[in-house]
């Protein structure tokens, strides 16, 4: 008797256990069906080979419903202390992310702010964010323009308060992380879900590195010359950036008690020789993001090679960049060729798929 009822059991535990083996591997069939999902769904970001692999946040797993969240948010001006602006106000997708050719950006009562827009995509693979490296994860970073008094103005315990009133966001939450409750960590999570997805590799360089196209011969010169000149020091690897901060010489500042105007990474660190410093900004996609640097002093790429060519100035902290470039601060001179070829190359970065990719855009459009 005994015996048949610990046998019952046992087949009970075996069946309990293939059955939720079963759930786990066959995974949601429909992604609002089922809310929580336990391990990564990296399906959901699409990376072509010559990227680096998808970093996984095994405190917030990517998931369909999570990610679809984060893309509401992005886009809902109820983020802002008035409902005036949402995060794609001042990162619009068809300028790669960035604010519509502005230098500074308008908060919610038009209130400028100080430093140029950047774009949002590849962030996954950053751990250091913000033109001064000041956040280190995207999870932490997008509670700060909702604070930030010169962007939305309020704070995430308000914001968190409004959306708790719509039914549709309590259904989102729920789709996402498996209750209705809403809280400022899994407003943070969604978003970063959905910034995480955000990735740019298909511009015609990525193509010609898959082999699917042929890039032109001035296309192919920048691209050579880019190397020559140094520019790969720095914009670095598929991703076109190093993460690293340094001064490119854009101001000169004496060694004798001179001060930067922006402070940079050095305004975070306090550390007197990461003053002026700037993190590299990823040459993908750049001919969108006009203007250029943290200040976005420079109109045009024409500027910026110009800056590269004649314009670097030596101050306390700048690198010696003369060494990538071979001559004393400049590019050695470029010819209007090499400038023709080096904006060739820079043009072919650009992708085309990333600014219109529906998956990305603003749904309340
Ligand atoms: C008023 C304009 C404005 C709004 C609104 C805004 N941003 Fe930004 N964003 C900026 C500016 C300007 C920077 C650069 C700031 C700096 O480096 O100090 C930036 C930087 C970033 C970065 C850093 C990218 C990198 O490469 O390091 C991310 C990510 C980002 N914003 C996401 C968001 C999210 C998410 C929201 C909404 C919650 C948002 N932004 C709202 C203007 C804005
Ligand atoms: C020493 C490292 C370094 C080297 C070498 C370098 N860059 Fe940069 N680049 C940076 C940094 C840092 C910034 C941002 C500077 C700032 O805003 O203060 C930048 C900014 C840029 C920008 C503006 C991007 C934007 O989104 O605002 C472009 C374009 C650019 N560089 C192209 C080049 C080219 C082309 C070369 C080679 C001729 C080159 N860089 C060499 C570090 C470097």
């Amino acid at each position: 008797m005994y015996l048949l009822i610990t046998m019952k059991l046992k087949l009970i535990v075996l069946a309990s256990m293939l059955l939720s083996l079963a759930m786990v591997s066959c995974g949601p069939a429909d992604p609002d069906d089922v809310p929580v999902v336990k391990k990564e769904d990296t399906s959901i970001i699409s990376v072509s080979t010559e990227m680096p692999p998808i970093v996984e946040h095994a405190d917030n797993p990517l998931s369909r419903a999570g990610v679809e969240l984060g893309r509401f948010l992005f886009y809902d001006k109820l983020l802002s202390e008035n409902n005036s602006i949402s995060c794609g106000s001042c990162h619009n997708q068809a300028m790669a992310f960035t604010d519509n050719n502005k230098v500074f950006s308008e908060g919610t009562v038009k209130q400028l702010g100080t430093r140029n827009s950047m774009p949002t995509f590849n962030l996954m693979w950053f751990d250091s964010l913000f033109w001064d490296s000041r956040a280190q994860r995207l999870k932490q970073l997008v509670l700060m323009p909702i604070e930030n008094p010169l962007e939305m103005n309020t704070t995430p315990e308000q914001v968190v308060e409004k959306l708790k009133k719509l039914q549709d966001y309590k259904d989102k939450f729920r789709n996402a992380f498996g209750t209705e409750e809403i809280t400022v960590e899994k407003m943070a999570m969604a978003l970063e879900q959905f910034l995480k997805t955000i990735v740019s590799d298909n511009s015609r360089f990525d193509k010609a590195k898959r082999g699917e196209l042929a890039l032109t011969d001035l296309e192919k010169r920048g691209f050579e010359l880019a190397g020559q000149k140094g520019c790969f020091n720095c914009h670095s690897t598929s991703l076109f950036t190093d993460n690293l901060s340094h001064n490119t010489g854009l101001d000169f500042v004496s060694n004798q008690g001179g001060q930067f105007k922006d402070n940079g990474l050095g305004g975070f660190t306090k550390i007197k020789n990461h003053e002026g410093k700037f993190k590299t900004p990823s040459l993908r996609n750049v001919a969108l993001s006009s203007p250029y640097m943290h200040d976005g002093r420079f109109k045009t790429l024409e500027e910026v090679l110009e800056f590269y060519d004649e314009g670097v100035k030596s101050n306390l902290n700048s690198r010696n960049i003369s060494f990538e470039f071979m001559q004393q601060g400049t590019l050695n001179k470029l010819t209007p060729q090499d400038t023709k070829a080096l904006l060739a190359f820079l043009n072919s970065l650009t992708d085309y798929d990333l600014i219109s990719n529906p998956k990305f855009s603003d749904p309340f459009q």
